[in-house]
């Protein structure tokens, strides 16, 4: 393999005791997750594949995987080292990681796979757990059964059933360990759900998905994107999942989106001995192939014919690593997707490469997921291309819908004014008309028309309602009547009439005098329209209500930038409260505007952190994992939040990273982004 090879890489670091078996998450998009698994052979990144190492058979060296592709982790088979004897005494005399020549992690499956295919194993449940122990692997997998898609619901219960009776014992003989706990249940929703609850009561480290190989060789993916919708929710969160014998990249997009963070497959090898090459689209022919479809480094510098003309085994190594690259850089790019906060794009994109993927991605958006969408984080920045029907497919823009619809109310109006005709940014052609309103009539509501919903114009720069980008007509058609009456139910909003008004139309502001009977007045003053914008984002990032605001609202004074928007908002005493972002138009709290927000009865969800945690967290440092005492159970990830000391005392505020139940289940990672602490208030310098 010399022509391959680049500098020797280091050998990885072990872990802290302590720390073996923790899986920290370090960023978030949606239900999509990077994380670390910690292990004595170094820390695992998720979402990974570990590739399959068959010991008997190695097309691309374990050495290879781990110098020239960076491979922090392996996957290979228990059983088959313990049928061979020269394998299975060579792992027992030197451990796992000689006998392979590799540094890294070590899983090892335990022949559950071999007994679907041959019909049995000779191996006991104790027996192969107590020998994974013996060669050192570093995660084991217990001898579960396997549930295929034509078994009856019988069947398939015994096997969840038959897997979750051999769990304490597997657990017990593993003796720290760390071991997969599979999920079975075949393509029964229900059984699905059981077996994700029974496992995952026991001290498991990961959740391999298991019993869907056969699932994915009949392009069942919509049965697939089902059976990760009824498991995930139902394991502890704080677990790494992992899809077995996942290997396609197609697949990789759709399965991180919906959670999973490790997937394993031969398929780089066993598709490379057919001549066939993996893609993020699909699988293609190689034997008639004249040029490459994806330029990746082992096949810069040759064709597809020379390699046609090399050794059966040449060539298939060749086609191996291809495979292998090709799997590498499309989680590369999911990796990156997830940083980005674009996974659900990217997933949506590579759907529609396949029919079969086409289908399952449709099963999904349909499901209008709750625990989908209460994930998504809607403060992205950045535009988005609007196509019918996304409002209810979309999970972002359902959970922006969502939010606007539960926490902006508004009371019965007499009047109500609804603009269309252009895109964002509205406030260039409707502020100055806006504030003459504003001088006439200080209470009238005045909505904008957007393709997915009507918005109070308080929130017109806010993402996503002011990044769509859709044809000219869907702008510039008047909103249809069924449209305007089923948006002001959703806003709850019942005016005695209403008027739509075209923002490009001449006598636009003579049009509205004559709806409000007034006659044109000067212009109010901007601050007019900076405390109406305040007092709807209070209500949408805080949850505050408007009357319980309304004073404050009303004494606050802004900060201008240069583009003539509010930075930042003082209170009466020129303390620095909030500060509306001017990019996806968010509204941050400062921890003087956390402490205002905790006095009132309406407010943002509470996070309670011990007293190792306070001094920090009052510094303005971020709340991680394990410091955590309890939570607000309706905190959702991505939502602000008011952190106090276990006194009750108010001491910081930020951003919740995960949802509530991850905040005490983790035990290592941020939990909370502290955006600001009260440092040293009066009366609490003795704890800083
Ligand atoms: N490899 C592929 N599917 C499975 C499964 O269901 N269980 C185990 N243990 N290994 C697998």
């Amino acid at each position: 393999m010399a022509a391959w090879n680049i500098d020797e890489r280091p050998a990885p670091k072990p872990c802290k005791e302590n720390d073996t078996g923790v899986f920290e998450i370090t960023c978030r998009d949606g239900r999509a997750r990077l994380g670390k698994i910690h292990t004595q052979h170094g820390i695992v990144n998720t979402p990974c594949l570990l590739p399959v190492i068959n010991p008997n058979i190695q097309t691309i060296t374990p050495r290879d995987m781990w110098t020239d592709y960076g491979i922090e982790a392996l996957i290979t088979n228990s059983y088959v080292i313990w049928k061979h004897e020269h394998l299975k005494t060579k792992a027992l005399a030197d451990g796992v990681h000689a006998l392979l020549d590799y540094p890294g992690a070590i899983m090892t499956d335990s022949g559950t796979f071999q007994s679907y295919i041959y019909g049995d194993v000779e191996v006991g449940v104790e027996e192969i757990i107590s020998f994974q122990r013996n060669i050192r692997v570093d995660i084991g997998t217990m001898l579960d059964v396997f549930s295929r898609p034509d078994m009856d619901e019988n069947e398939v219960n015994y096997a969840v059933e038959e897997t979750y009776n051999r769990a304490k014992t597997s657990i017990e003989t593993a003796k720290g360990m760390m071991l997969n706990g599979p999920i079975q249940g075949g393509i029964f929703p229900d059984l699905r759900r059981k077996s994700a609850l029974l496992m995952g009561e026991e001290p498991f480290t990961i959740h391999p998905i298991g019993g869907i190989v056969p699932i994915m060789e009949q392009h069942m993916y919509d049965k697939l994107a089902e059976i990760i919708l009824e498991t995930k929710p139902n394991l502890p969160a704080h677990r790494p999942t992992h899809l077995f014998g996942c290997g396609h990249p197609m697949l990789f997009p759709m399965a991180i989106a919906l959670g999973i963070d490790l997937f394993d497959s031969a398929a780089y090898a066993l598709f490379a001995r057919d001549d066939r090459l993996l893609c993020p689209w699909g699988t293609e022919k190689f034997d008639r192939m004249t040029e490459w479809p994806i330029t990746v480094p082992c096949v810069q510098s040759i064709t597809p014919k020379q390699v046609r003309e090399m050794s059966k085994e040449k060539k298939t190594e060749i086609l191996a690593r291809f495979n292998l690259e090709v799997t590498l850089a499309e989680l590369s790019r999911c990796r990156q997707a997830v940083r980005d906060g674009r996974i659900w794009d990217l997933a949506k994109r590579r759907s529609k490469q396949h029919p079969a993927l086409k289908k399952a991605w449709d099963f999904i958006e349909n499901q209008q997921n709750q625990w989908i969408i209460s994930s998504q984080n809607i403060s992205n920045q950045g535009g988005w291309i609007y196509e019918h029907g996304s409002e209810k497919s979309d999970p972002r823009i359902i959970k922006s819908l969502q939010n606007l619809h539960h926490k902006w109310g508004h009371n019965d109006p007499e009047k109500l004014i609804i603009f269309y005709g252009t895109p964002s940014p509205w406030r260039m052609k409707l502020n100055e008309l806006i504030l003459k309103i504003r001088a006439m009539n200080e209470k009238v509501p005045i909505l904008i028309t957007t393709p997915i919903g009507l918005i109070p114009y308080g929130i017109e720069d806010l993402h996503p309602f002011a990044h769509i980008e859709a044809e000219e007509e869907i702008w510039t058609n008047p909103p249809k009547k069924g449209f305007i009456e089923q948006q002001l139910s959703a806003l709850n909003i019942k005016p005695k009439n209403h008027l739509i008004a075209d923002i490009n139309q001449e006598n636009l502001l003579e049009n509205i005098c004559d709806y409000l009977g007034e006659e044109i007045q000067k212009t109010a003053h901007r601050d007019v329209l900076f405390r109406e914008q305040l007092s709807d984002k209070m209500q949408l990032f805080f949850g505050v209500d408007p009357e319980e605001s309304a004073d404050l609202v009303a004494e606050v004074s802004f900060i201008v930038g240069g583009t003539g928007r509010a930075r930042n908002v003082l209170d009466s005493k020129g303390n620095h409260l909030f500060s509306p972002s001017l990019t996806n138009g968010s509204l941050a709290a400062t921890a003087q505007g956390g402490l205002w927000l905790s006095k009132q009865s309406s407010r943002p969800p509470s996070v309670v952190v011990d007293e190792h945690a306070e001094p920090f967290v009052r510094k303005g440092r971020n709340v991680f994992h394990g410091f955590v005492l309890s939570v607000d159970e309706n905190l959702k990830q991505g939502d602000i939040c008011l952190i106090y000391n276990q006194d009750g005392e108010y001491i910081a505020v930020g951003k919740a990273e995960c949802e509530a139940n991850e905040m005490t289940l983790f035990k290592k990672g941020i939990a909370v982004s502290v955006r600001d602490g009260l440092k040293n208030v009066e009366g609490h310098d003795s704890k800083t």
